[in-house]
């Protein structure tokens, strides 16, 4: 019983702000986007969105800004949203709905997974963040 409890504090005293460190540590180097989204914090998401809110709502019903609003958006048709937004060629030309996987392609270069897309963003290079944006839109 001593044991654990100490074990316990270990771990709650080895947590950072938000727990990423733990996470990576968790999941190890060979991580795939499955034991990413496994160990994925929405609330962290939340977060990690503020980079993307100057061109994107979430809420339901919220308005197109530079982006479409993205409320939904995970099982949804790729550039099948808000009627009114005026999505590139490059987009539309892509089948399929938005899967974990496809948002993760998307997220990671969104010029690469669409070449000539409007979304003028770098995208994220890091895994885990990529992971918690995604449980972030999936909540949402
Ligand atoms: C500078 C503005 C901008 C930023 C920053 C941005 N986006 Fe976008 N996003 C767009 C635009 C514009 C489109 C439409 C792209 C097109 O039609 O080619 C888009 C499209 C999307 C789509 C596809 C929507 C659909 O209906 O198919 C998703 C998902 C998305 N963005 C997620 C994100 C996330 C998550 C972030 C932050 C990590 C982000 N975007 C950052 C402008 C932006």
């Amino acid at each position: 019983m001593r044991a654990s409890i100490g074990a316990v504090a270990l771990l709650l005293a080895g947590c950072g702000d938000d727990g990423a460190a733990e996470r990576r540590a968790a999941v190890g180097a060979n991580a795939k986007l499955a034991d990413y989204l496994r160990v994925s914090d929405a609330g962290r998401g939340r977060k990690l969105f503020g980079q993307c809110a100057a061109c994107h709502t979430v809420r339901a019903g919220g308005q197109n800004l530079n982006g479409p609003n993205l409320h939904g958006v995970v099982g949804r048709g790729i550039a099948q949203g808000p009627a009114r937004f005026g999505y590139s060629a490059a987009l539309q030309a892509k089948q399929g709905t938005w899967s974990a996987e496809g948002l993760d392609a998307w997220l990671a270069s969104p010029q690469r997974f669409a070449p000539g897309t409007s979304m003028m963003f770098a995208g994220i290079s890091d895994p885990l963040d990529r992971a918690d944006v995604i449980a972030y839109l999936k909540a949402n």
